[in-house]
């Protein structure tokens, strides 16, 4: 039954959109749920994360909760001034109850035996910062045959969001973003701010998706402080749907064109901490790894349909 995933999530409103994004889709079998610090506190995230599978329908789907901070250095700054004060624009309340509390094992826990019981290999979609994977990873190394690609929404070419170079998911643990993204021999697709942000969605966008039904008009409600921040990062009112973008990735693979470039994250503690290097020069005119050892590569997400792209995420979350 289609794409086999699962999400590890700080929600956060594009969180939410990129959840209910697959677990409306009849062509994901959307395994289970994972929750990281990030936009706000993990408490919150975790609470989120269960309302929103539970407007979705969906209270079949497992939700963990994971790491509540960074691998080594603390995160010196949330995005409450983004999502809003309880990372939903301060809305989350008027989500269904989800009724259910996370399973008490733990996020990795719970990600190690969904691999392990997978009969084909897993799409992993990480939108929050990376320490629950890196951990996994770090922890589990055998996983990694049954994971099929890891679907990151981070980074960003030449500019950031939360500092002048850095983005907001790879500066909350830049440590566990340069383990999985630079460390790790795991195929892994990179979806950076770059293309999030051309795939911006107006209030025309969001007044069909308010539209559509109940779902719709639930998600939609969860924009107003959002939206407030993103008139200034747009200059026009409009989201950015950066987690949907990636999610649309990992369960219609090609849905954004990629090509393959060598990365690095800045791990220093300066002004260049979270900063994803992503060497843009043609294979041929880049330097030779350190002695004949070639830097891997990964594939970073460049381009796409932007309004076949906006319609394919409003098709689906408009599902009754
Ligand atoms: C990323 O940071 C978070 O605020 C969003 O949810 C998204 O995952 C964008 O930089
Ligand atoms: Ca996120």
């Amino acid at each position: 039954m289609g794409t086999k995933l699962i999400i590890d999530t700080d929600p956060g409103v594009d969180d939410a959109f990129a959840i209910a994004l697959a677990a409306l889709s009849e062509d994901v079998d959307l395994l289970g749920v994972t929750t990281v610090f990030g936009n706000v506190p993990l408490e919150s995230t975790t609470r989120n994360a269960l309302r929103v599978l539970a407007l979705c329908g969906r209270p079949d789907v497992p939700v963990a909760a994971g790491a509540d901070r960074p691998l080594v250095h603390p995160q010196r700054r949330r995005a409450a001034h983004i999502h809003g004060s309880d990372g939903l624009s301060g809305r989350s309340a008027a989500l269904p109850e989800a009724g259910r509390e996370p399973d008490p094992a733990g996020a990795v826990s719970l990600l190690v035996s969904l691999l392990e019981a997978a009969d084909e290999p897993v799409t992993i979609a990480p939108i929050g910062p990376l320490t629950n994977i890196a951990l996994l990873l770090a922890a589990h190394p055998r996983v990694r045959d049954k994971i099929a690609r890891i679907v990151v929404m981070g980074g960003g070419l030449g500019g950031g969001n939360i500092t002048a170079v850095a983005e907001f998911n790879i500066w909350s643990d830049p440590e566990a973003a340069r383990r999985v993204l630079v460390e790790e021999n795991v195929p892994c697709v990179l979806v950076p701010l770059n293309l999030t942000l051309r795939c911006a969605v107006d209030s025309a966008w969001l007044g069909k998706l308010a539209a559509a039904g109940p779902i719709g008009t639930a998600l939609n409600a969860l924009t107003p402080d959002y939206l407030a921040s993103y008139r200034k990062v747009l200059g026009w009112d409009g989201i950015a749907m950066h987690d949907a973008v990636a999610v649309a990735e990992a369960i219609s693979p090609g849905i954004l064109r990629t090509e393959s470039y060598p990365v690095e994250i800045d791990c220093t503690l300066g002004p260049g901490r979270g900063a994803t290097l992503v060497d843009l020069r043609p294979e041929g005119a880049r330097d030779e790894g350190e002695g004949d050892v070639t830097p891997s590569t990964i594939e970073v997400a460049v381009d796409t349909d932007l309004d076949g792209l906006r319609g394919f995420v409003l098709g689906r979350l408009s599902r009754p």
